[in-house]
């Protein structure tokens, strides 16, 4: 069921009731996500990766995401969508952030996802004033790959797990309307989950957070050798796509497409 605004996230949380939320990059999967009950879409800047092919998600550009939220937006109009603000684009300065923020709510955005808090909780404040709701992403915010030394656990020592919940306070009080825990303890997700007022959304984060988000293409297994511990796969995408290709392969080769039916 579509949610339609940060008031609504509000509510699930407080009822206690889970959200879901999925990735998705294009027109006719959007279409498809609209028939269903996923709460809300993100565009990731994991649109690099998935989409083309990248190894981390630092090449995807602000022009690379308003396609991909302007494709999304025109497959679920109806959804609250929120769009990543790619690598560095809140880091040059008010006016560069702005544009990018300004290109992605035009492009159909609803709100934007910045990744991290130390040194941009000023610009995240001032985006929000400007009107435009911000969520946050703690934990392994992969935007910081090289950082990390790998797409890693985080805040699995005392000290991380510290800052990662002193964060999480300082988001939430710069007015952040949910925020992502990616790869986190489910015992330090269950914490900042239990403590903050906000609803947290959670990707190899346990069950305790107040919603899951998934990739798209990872949700539908349609990468064999993608399996993560995190992840379950409710569709085995890969091996259904390539058994399809192959029939249409095998009727084209044996003269069984197209037949009478699909002839004018
Ligand atoms: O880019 C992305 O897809 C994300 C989610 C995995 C949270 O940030």
């Amino acid at each position: 069921m579509a949610v339609q605004s940060i008031q609504r996230f509000q509510k699930l949380k407080a009822e206690n009731k889970k959200i879901c939320f999925i990735t998705c990059y294009d027109f006719t999967s959007a279409k498809i996500i609209s028939g269903s009950n996923i709460d809300s879409i993100l565009v990731g800047d994991s649109a690099a990766m998935v989409c083309h092919g990248y190894s981390t998600t630092i090449q995807a550009t602000t022009e690379m995401m308003a396609v991909h939220v302007a494709a999304v937006r025109r497959g679920a109009p109806d959804y609250f969508i929120t769009a990543d603000m790619p690598f560095l684009a809140h880091r040059k300065g008010l006016k560069e952030t702005m544009a990018t923020v300004d290109r992605l709510m035009k492009s159909g955005a609803s709100a934007v996802k910045i990744e991290g808090a130390k040194g941009h909780l000023d610009i995240i404040s001032h985006i929000i004033e400007s009107g435009v709701p911000v969520m946050g992403h703690l934990g392994l915010t992969p935007q910081s790959v090289h950082q990390f030394g790998g797409h890693k656990l985080q805040g699995n020592k005392k000290e991380t797990a510290e800052q990662i919940l002193m964060d999480a306070h300082s988001l939430q009080s710069a007015g952040v309307f949910s925020l992502v825990l990616e790869m986190v303890p489910g015992s330090l997700a269950k914490k900042i989950t239990n403590e903050l007022h906000i609803p947290t959304i959670g990707i190899g984060a346990g069950p305790h957070t107040s919603g899951q988000i998934l990739v798209w293409q990872d949700l539908l297994g349609m990468d064999d050798e993608f399996s993560p511990k995190f992840l379950r796969k409710y569709l085995q995408g890969q091996t259904l796509i390539t058994d399809a290709l192959n029939q249409y392969c095998d009727n084209v080769r044996r003269k069984h497409f197209p037949g009478k039916e699909e002839s004018f």
